[in-house]
């Protein structure tokens, strides 16, 4: 129902998923998580990135919850990380208003619920539509400033239409400048606030590609925390490109090229790997290839808000016929 929707009205197709996954949030938290408790198969298990403790690598790529309405809710759904936005300057009034309805916040936890406060929180800033390359540094450097208390880490969008100037090669130069000001920024922000805010940077991979992004290289050696990996043609996302995803030739070219990712960055940088992934055994072979978390956007609108306990289901069956 949902594939011939998304084929008619995506726009709708997507509210309606957004609606769905904040309902079963709000249920389950309600129900102590049914789910929450499961015993984690090692694949899903808690571990330490970017200095940052996850409850497991299940993470809401950014997009799904543009405006935070979810927020760290998306912990009861089984992600054990949520990334909200693209939040432009324009934006900035919005969000505000969101953060301060408290989804951003942790929750006081009660007796017997699932501790939803552990979900990390990640923070996706990009470039306002209208601004070119010259305006770039001081977007994202608001967005910075402004989401700095409330996020866990903030990822810096260079996949948006806006930052592809900023991917051209002839402007190399100020590419370095302006992640290199970021970096500035961070550590001022840090001592100012006596809190590390890790900084990643989302980059596209073209599906099937051999090459990488020539920025990837210099994100390690500019000290970032993490590179958001997204295999992922861009708009407009269909069911058929979701169908094409469930094939093995796109799952194994993806991993792939997280594999060479991981070659080139010399293991000095995790990877969040993002693009076609909606399974147990998705999940694992992005792991396999280098990936250390990975994230779902199209996978809730086409599996639904369960889709995170599903895959722990799937792991944890996978794991029982191997034994
Ligand atoms: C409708 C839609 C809106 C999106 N909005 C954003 C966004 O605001 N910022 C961003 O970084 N990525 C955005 N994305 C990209 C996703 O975060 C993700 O990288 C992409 O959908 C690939 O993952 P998937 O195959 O699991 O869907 C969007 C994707 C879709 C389909």
């Amino acid at each position: 129902m949902m594939t011939a929707l998304m084929r008619g009205r995506p726009a709708l197709a997507r509210r309606l998923a957004f609606a769905r996954a904040r309902w079963s949030a709000w249920r389950q938290a309600a129900w102590a998580g049914e789910n929450a408790r499961v015993d984690a198969p090692a694949c899903l298990a808690p571990l330490r990135v970017m200095g940052l403790e996850f409850p497991n690598p299940l993470g809401i790529a950014a997009g799904f919850d543009r405006w935070g309405r979810l927020g760290r809710q998306a912990g009861a759904l089984g992600f054990g990380c949520i990334e909200i936005g693209t939040l432009t300057p324009q934006d900035l009034t919005v969000w505000d208003r969101a953060a301060r309805d408290g989804a951003w916040d942790k929750p006081i936890q009660a007796r017997g619920e699932p501790d939803l406060g552990d979900t990390v929180l990640g923070v996706n800033i990009g470039m306002s539509p209208a601004s070119g390359a010259s305006q770039a540094l001081r977007d994202y450097l608001e967005c910075l400033r402004a989401v700095w208390r409330r996020a866990d880490y903030v990822s810096v969008n260079l996949c948006s239409p806006q930052a592809a100037v900023l991917l051209r090669p002839d402007f190399r130069a100020g590419l370095d400048e302006l992640l290199s000001a970021l970096k500035q920024e961070q550590r001022a922000l840090a001592v100012v606030s006596g809190r590390y805010v890790p900084l990643a940077v989302k980059l596209r991979l073209a599906p099937g590609s051999s090459e990488l992004p020539e920025a990837m290289a210099r994100l390690a050696a500019l000290r970032f925390d993490a590179v958001v990996a997204a295999i992922d043609a861009g708009p407009p996302a269909t069911p058929q490109r979701y169908a094409m995803w469930q094939t093995p030739l796109w799952q194994h070219q993806a991993c792939e090229q997280i594999g060479r990712l991981n070659a080139l960055l010399g293991g000095n940088l995790p990877i969040v790997a993002v693009g076609g992934i909606g399974s147990a055994r998705h999940v694992a072979a992005r792991r396999c290839a280098g990936a250390t978390l990975v994230q779902l956007h199209d996978a809730l609108v086409y599996r639904g808000p369960g889709v995170a306990h599903a895959i722990r289901r799937e792991m944890q069956r996978t794991l029982r016929g191997a034994g």
